[in-house]
């Protein structure tokens, strides 16, 4: 008797921490459905990024980011024109590969930059 409901026990345990892990592969599937990229701001969003991921080499006081600065709109807004930013982060041979050193940015930040240039880079 309290070996079966040892083992009912069990199975109850298996059945709730594996469903534990389903949830949890549903949510990191639902997030990247959710990746919303229709209302990028380069306030809210853009320079965020910027921020996490380039500007300890690209701010303005910067010593590693070869001159390059990116922490303000007007600066940045050069490489955003001239195409090297975009390039840079689609790793696509045409520019410097960048986060200079470290992985590609993921894949919703990408979308979220690249839609926003592709809606005239608006410094909003
Ligand atoms: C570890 C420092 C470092 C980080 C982090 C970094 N960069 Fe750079 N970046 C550099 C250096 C150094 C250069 C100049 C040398 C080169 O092109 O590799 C450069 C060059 C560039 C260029 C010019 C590329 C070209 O081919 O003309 C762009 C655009 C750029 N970075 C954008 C970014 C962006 C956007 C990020 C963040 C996603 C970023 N960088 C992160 C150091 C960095």
């Amino acid at each position: 008797m309290i070996k079966n409901t040892l083992f009912i026990f069990s199975l109850v345990s298996i059945v709730y921490l594996s469903s534990c892990y389903y949830d949890k592969a549903d949510m990191i599937y639902t997030q990247n459905l959710a990746c919303d990229t229709t209302a990028v701001k380069y306030t809210t969003i853009v320079a965020p990024i910027l921020t996490k991921n380039c500007n300890f080499c690209h701010g303005g006081t910067a010593a590693n980011g070869a001159g390059i600065v990116l922490d303000n709109y007007a600066s940045a807004k050069v490489y955003i024109s001239n195409g090297r930013l975009l390039n840079s982060i689609l790793h696509n041979g045409k520019a410097s590969a960048m986060p200079k050193g470290g992985g590609k940015l993921d894949a919703c930040s990408i979308n979220k930059i690249t839609n926003w240039i592709n809606k005239g880079a608006i410094n909003n």
